[in-house]
Order: C-alpha cells, then structure tokens, then sequence
C-alpha cells in the first residue's frame, strides 16, 4: 500500500516508521525544511526510544523516505493521513484545527484518484466533516472517503503501542474506505489485536473519552493519596488492592504530581469545550482537571512542609522536569508550576533532567540546570524527585546524602521506599503514605 503521513512531529513520524515497518512504502512530508533536511540526513527531530534505529532499517529497505512536497508525495498514494498539531489556542483552550484545515485544502489541490484521507491528529468530533467539506469544495470532483483513526500512542513507548495496540479504532461509514484500512492494519489483524470499526463522529469521541477516562483515574488515585496522607494508609497499596479487581484494572493508577503532557491537559479541556457547545454538563471531567490544576500547588506546599513550612532561602535540588520519563517533552510538565511556586517562595531552584533540559531551559528562569543528579543535590535543602526516570531508580543515596546540606528527600513517584531513604539518613516524605 504507498501511504503519505503529513505531519512529521511525534505521531506522524511513530506512524508513518511503523507502517513502513510493517512493509507499505510511506513518504512523510513535513513544511519545515530543517526537519525534513534532518530527517533526510539520518537525524531524529523528536526522543523517542528505538525510533531512530526503526528510522534507519526502513530508509534502507526503501520503504521510508522524507519530503516537503506534498503534491508528489500525494500523487498515486491510496491512503493519506493527516497528523499535523492540534495546539490548545492561546485565546480559549479550543483545538487549534488550522493546520488540520490547511492540510485538507492542500490534499484537496494535490489528490489524483481515489483516496482515503485518515485524520489522525486528534480533532474535535465533527472535524471530519470538515475536512471533507473543504476537500470537496476544493475539488468538487474528488474522489475521497475521510476517515478518523485515532491515536493511542504514549510517549516513550510509541512503537510498541503502534505495533501491539489494545485496539485499532476506524471511523468510517465507507465500505472502500474500510477495506483499505483494513490493509493498512493486516498486521494488526494478523496478531490477533482488536480492530473497531465505528461511525467516524464515534471514533473522534472515542479518542477524547480514552484520555478523559485515564486522567480521572489519575485524579481519582491522587485524591485517594491524599486522604492516604491523612488517614496513615498508604496509597500504592490501595491501588494495587483496587487494581487487581478486573473492572478496574492495575494501570494508571500511580499516583503522582498529577498529569501533564501534551494530551490529558489539552484533550480534556477540548472535551469539555465540546460538551458546553452541545449544552451538556461533564462535571467528572470538569472536577478532574481542576483536581490536577489543584494538584501542582499541592506539591509545592508539600516540598514546603518538608523542610519546615518555608523554602525561604532555600536551595531546592529536583530531579526530573519532563512530564514523565523517556521523553524530552516540557509541554505541560507539572515540574514548570511546582518550580515556579517554589521559586516565588523564595527558593533557589537546581535541577536536573536526563533528555529535557534543552527543552526546559527557555521554559524555566533563574533554574540552575546541573550535569547531574549529584551535582544537582550538593549543597541542598530538600531533593525532589519529580520525575521516575530509570537513572533515579537507582541512586546512590549514601553520596547523596553526603553532598547535601539538609537530608530531606521528596519522592512524588514514590520511586524509594520510605525505610530505605530513612536508612541513608533522609527524612522520607512521599506521596500518599504517613511518613
Ligand atoms: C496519553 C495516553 O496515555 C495515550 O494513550 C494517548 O494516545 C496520548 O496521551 C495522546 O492523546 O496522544 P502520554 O501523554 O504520552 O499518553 O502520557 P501517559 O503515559 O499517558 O502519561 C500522562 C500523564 O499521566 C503523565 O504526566 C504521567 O506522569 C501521568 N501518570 C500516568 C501518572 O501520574 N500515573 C500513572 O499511573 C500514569
């Protein structure tokens, strides 16, 4: 199947990798000359683990190539996705969907026989009518299905979620369109993983009420945490205890210093922008994310405590600033208000990432960023642990201890056992447990 991916940012790249993998011939197309140079000469624009090697095998094989033209790449392509950015708009929190739009009107000018158009960015529900509206009025004569496909890929662990998906979801009405689709994900099929096929509005829902779900059981295990804090219970075993119920099921129940990245925030806030211009009332979604608005104060207040109710010329050592670990993404870290708080309270900030600092420098002022977690922590009132990169799992706690000024560790991954910090000295405080 010769597919084009337009989009070249991180759902583009993981999916149009990933399909080549599987074996169709995929060309990515991008507008920005930089990423399309830098991806033509062996270079990944975006951390994302095994992707670059993934890359590399399919240029080889000849199955992946990169391009900023997109009328050639277009030209005798059968299927077509569109995975440009939908950014929260500056004005109102809304999806961005111009460059979806933009997009469209490009295909429109570009597309020579029947082709079905995948909109796998993440769009509002009834964006795929408008895609299609303005392909036609572009090309009245064209000959398109427009499909939603949604995404579920996670940060840091893409390919694997790309190629071994719960579930494949297709949006289409569209029998032609479907049975293309269907080729495109053969792979899927042939190990034996789910693929639904929905009415395309269901499948663009589907998409929002995914993440939504996930971020209130976030929300719902943090606010668990926090009556654990008040009650001596601790909180990773009420999850465990209510995880291992099938109905609700282990994961995502870790509790922390609340979501962030670029999709729970953004997802959410467009879910409830859709429900208020439908005059329908979410209040469990409404309630989930001032939980985690709430949510960053709450740690900053925590580290406070730790050391004693102020941080008032103090020097605060955090380890992790992206939203999560094996990423280098910033976008709507909780580190950025957590250290903002601590800083307006009178703190010295230090900090130190594996992959974000790059991307946190212009995101962060007057934060020392160190080489490492030990230089990090010399000298410190309290070490945070905001992020559970591999690299803290591990730490050397006696040298730690040694190079601080004041032994207290903060741990918001619940990464160290409580006994373990108290063993190399630390005063131990943690996210949902009593000491
Ligand atoms: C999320 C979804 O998991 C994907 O299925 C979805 O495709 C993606 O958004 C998207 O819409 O594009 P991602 O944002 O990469 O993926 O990150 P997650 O691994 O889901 O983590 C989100 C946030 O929740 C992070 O801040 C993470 O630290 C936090 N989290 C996650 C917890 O605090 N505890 C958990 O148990 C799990």
């Amino acid at each position: 199947m010769r597919i084009s991916v337009i989009g070249s940012g991180y759902v583009g790249l993981v999916t149009g990798t990933c399909l080549a993998d599987w074996g169709h011939e995929v060309v990515c197309v991008d507008r920005d000359p930089a990423k399309i140079e830098l991806l033509t000469n062996g270079g990944v624009p975006i951390y994302e683990p095994g992707l670059e090697q993934m890359i590399a095998a399919n240029v080889a094989r000849g199955r992946l190539s990169f391009t900023r033209d997109l009328a050639a790449a277009l030209a005798g392509s059968d299927v077509v996705f569109i995975a440009v950015g939908t950014p929260p708009r500056a004005s109102d929190g809304e999806a961005d969907l111009s460059f979806v739009y933009d997009v469209a009107r490009d295909i429109g000018e570009a597309i020579d026989g029947y082709t079905v158009v995948v909109c796998k960015s993440t769009v509002p529900v009834g964006t795929g009518d408008v895609v299609e509206r303005i392909i036609s009025q572009v090309r009245p004569d064209a000959d398109v299905t427009v499909v939603s496909n949604p995404e579920f890929l996670r940060e840091g662990s893409a390919i694997e979620d790309f190629t071994k998906p719960d579930r494949v979801v297709i949006g289409t009405e569209d029998e032609r369109a479907r049975e293309i689709m269907l080729a495109v994900y053969e792979q899927v099929r042939a190990n034996g993983q789910p693929i639904l096929i929905t009415k395309r509005r269901t499948a663009e829902l589907i998409k929002y009420a995914a993440n939504a779900f996930l971020a209130a059981k976030l929300s719902f295990i943090n606010e668990i945490a926090d009556l654990c804090e008040h009650v001596d219970a601790d909180v990773d075993e009420v999850a465990e205890g209510i995880g291992l119920d099938s109905r609700i099921g282990a994961k995502f129940l870790k509790a922390g210093p609340g979501f962030g990245g670029s999709c729970f925030p953004k997802d959410t806030l467009a879910l409830l922008r859709t429900a208020q211009d439908h005059g329908v009332d979410m209040r469990l979604v409404e309630t989930t994310v001032s939980v985690n608005d709430a949510r960053k104060r709450r740690m900053a207040l925590k580290i406070m405590d730790a050391v004693g109710g102020s941080v008032e010329g103090k020097t605060v050592a955090v380890l992790g600033l992206t939203f999560k670990a094996n990423t280098d993404d910033m976008r709507a870290s909780p580190s950025l208000p957590v250290v903002e708080l601590l800083q307006r309270a009178g703190a010295t900030v230090r900090a130190y990432d594996p992959e974000g600092m790059p991307q946190a420098r212009p995101l962060m002022s007057d934060v020392e960023f160190t080489d490492d977690p030990y230089t990090c922590a010399k000298g410190c009132d309290a070490v945070v642990l905001m992020t559970d990169w591999d690299e803290f799992q591990s730490l050397d706690l006696e040298r730690l201890r040694g190079l601080v000024r004041t032994p207290v560790f903060v741990d918001l991954r619940n990464v160290y056992a409580p006994d373990k910090l108290v063993k190399h000295g630390f005063t131990a405080v943690g996210i949902g447990r009593s000491t």
